[in-house]
């Protein structure tokens, strides 16, 4: 599956819808070291290879502020994957268990997420440490870790509701 794109022992492909829900805009692309799914880390380490996030026009001045955050949140668009696997075998032991229980990047939408370390800025591009894609993988969105963010924006109600206010789920 994931390495080579073959269905193993156990696994499960579903048909995928022929239109999809919604649309995404590529907002950049990342440069990595990475060439080749078989080498690129499972997982990136913040201790790892310095990146480079290239932000494309007209999305270049969204990078205001983010220099005062020493962590970041990166999404990416996982462009190489099949996206039909629903039952993944990851050790090939015929042993199968869902996408949504994984962080593989073969998944119905392939978004890769992950917390990376800011290490300089530099006009539109943004050079991290901690990233596990491809070179040239395109970049959907940046955000400053939620443990470092506060909202900036005035209070408001939901902000302080807890399991005992109205939900939706439970009434
Ligand atoms: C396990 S995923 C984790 C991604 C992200 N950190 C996450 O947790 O959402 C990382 C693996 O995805 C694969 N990968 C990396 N870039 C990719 C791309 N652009 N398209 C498809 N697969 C990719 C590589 O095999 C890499 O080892």
């Amino acid at each position: 599956m994931v390495r080579r794109d073959e269905v193993r022992n156990g696994e499960k492909t579903v048909t995928m819808p022929e239109t999809p829900d919604a649309g995404v805009v590529f907002i950049g692309r990342i440069h990595s070291p990475w060439t080749d799914r078989l080498t690129c880390p499972r997982l990136g380490r913040m201790d790892g290879p310095i990146c480079r996030i290239e932000i494309f026009e007209p999305w270049v001045d969204a990078l205001k502020g983010i220099d005062e955050y020493e962590r970041l949140e990166v999404l990416y668009w996982l462009h190489q994957s099949r996206r039909d696997l629903i039952l993944q075998s990851p050790k090939n032991d015929g042993i199968a268990r869902g996408a949504f229980s994984l962080r593989s990047p073969v998944r119905p939408n392939p978004i890769g997420t992950q917390n990376v370390k800011l290490v300089r800025i530099e006009g539109p591009n943004v050079f991290v440490q901690s990233l596990d894609c491809l070179d040239g993988t395109p970049l959907l969105d940046l955000k400053p870790d939620r443990d470092l963010f506060t909202p900036i924006a005035p209070r408001q109600t939901g902000d302080d509701e807890t399991r005992n206010a109205a939900s939706g789920d439970e009434r």
